[in-house]
């Protein structure tokens, strides 16, 4: 069988290094494994004006953000189809043909609706477009017949939906016309939510504890050395404590044996230095100037591309408009089929249209 990635991201504002390690890394590395064999990653634009309804040029300014965010960590348009959801308008056809199969009880318990509708507290009720944007999620993921889909873990309560809905379409329209997609998450546990710099549970732009891909060095290292250790590590020579500890979450999700041989000798590995932080005598300035260099490796290649595709804007929207294309190739012909196995293809339906001729016929 076929091998497909579909992943993606709402235009909402700058991506940061939450992204990375939870998803952006990770498609890279899928990307160049060579192991499938189409990638679609999409700028979920139509999921970001479910709430930003009122909005709009917050997420049209987002989409180049996130378009250069997705180059600059190393996407290949060569490779992967980076397209924009809302231009591909068999999405919105298949999704409606998928509420039929949601309940709307069903929809009621998703966890990460739930949480978002808590913290967005919409004035004048819930919009239903918000509401079913799992089920407009799920239309995304099998629009491709996607097997694979690389996600962060707020997003299970979506693929555990998707897989529900393909499993109703293929029973009730019968065949075998749309795929049951596997979730990929991210494989560390540090990486299954990054905190905030302030050692907060999420990260997010309004609270001003992100660490933005498109920072500069100096910005990098500013919020670096602001962040969330140990309030109890007064003295460098008092035990420390990891667990809470943000500088040493960060460099579980990204430090490499390496990076101790390249800027802190003195440790062979992480586990090495985590011992004396727990010890006593490691302070903290020393920590974060490990991690802000350790940061700053990983960040500086990046910020070079984003610097080089910034300067070619037009040529970006081309990318985006070519990926949208071979999207919209494949939607179109899953949506045949889809309407095919729903018997609503009445135009393409010779026998139909035959088969009525003759009954209705008088002789
Ligand atoms: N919900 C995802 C987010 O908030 C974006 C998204 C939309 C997505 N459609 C998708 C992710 C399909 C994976 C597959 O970031």
């Amino acid at each position: 069988m076929e091998k497909v990635i579909l992943t993606g991201d709402r235009p909402t504002g700058r991506l940061h290094i939450g992204h990375y390690v939870g998803s952006l890394r990770r498609r890279v590395e899928l990307q160049n494994s060579g192991e499938f064999d189409k990638i679609f990653v999409m700028i979920a634009d139509a999921q970001a004006l479910t709430d930003n309804f009122d909005n709009p040029e917050k997420v049209r300014q987002n989409i180049i953000e996130v378009a250069l965010d997705y180059l600059s960590v190393g996407l290949d348009p060569e490779k992967t189809n980076i397209f924009i959801q809302s231009a591909v308008p068999e999405l919105t056809e298949l999704s409606f043909y998928y509420m039929n199969l949601v309940s709307v009880q069903r929809l009621q318990r998703n966890p990460t609706v739930k949480t978002e509708l808590e913290m967005r507290k919409f004035e004048g009720g819930t919009p239903t477009g918000f509401f079913c944007y799992p089920i407009s999620q799920a239309a995304d993921i099998t629009l491709f017949k996607a097997t694979t889909v690389p996600v962060g873990e707020d997003q299970k309560p979506m693929l555990e939906l998707t897989n529900e809905i393909v499993r109703r379409f293929n029973h009730i329209y019968g065949g075998d016309v749309l795929v049951e997609p596997k979730i990929l998450l991210p494989d560390n546990q540090a990486c299954m939510r990054l905190p905030g710099t302030d050692g907060k549970a999420k990260m997010s732009k309004s609270l001003g504890n992100c660490i933005y891909l498109s920072d500069t060095a100096k910005e990098l290292k500013k919020k670096v050395n602001s962040m969330f250790t140990d309030p109890q590590h007064l003295q460098i020579e008092d035990p420390g404590h990891l667990e809470g500890n943000t500088v040493f979450t960060y460099l579980d999700a990204f430090c490499e044996d390496k990076d101790f041989a390249e800027f802190l000798p003195e440790y062979k590995n992480l586990d090495e230095m985590k011992a004396h932080y727990t010890r006593g005598g490691l302070g903290d300035g020393t920590c974060k100037k490990f991690l802000y260099n350790v940061l700053n490796s990983r960040f500086e290649p990046i910020r070079e591309r984003r610097h080089y595709w910034e300067q070619r804007i037009p040529e970006v929207y081309e990318i985006l408009r070519k990926g949208t294309e071979a999207a919209r190739e494949r939607g179109i012909q899953t949506l045949n089929e889809v309407k095919q196995a729903m018997q609503i293809n009445y135009f393409d339906d010779k026998d139909l249209i035959a088969e009525q001729a003759k009954r209705f016929a008088t002789n």
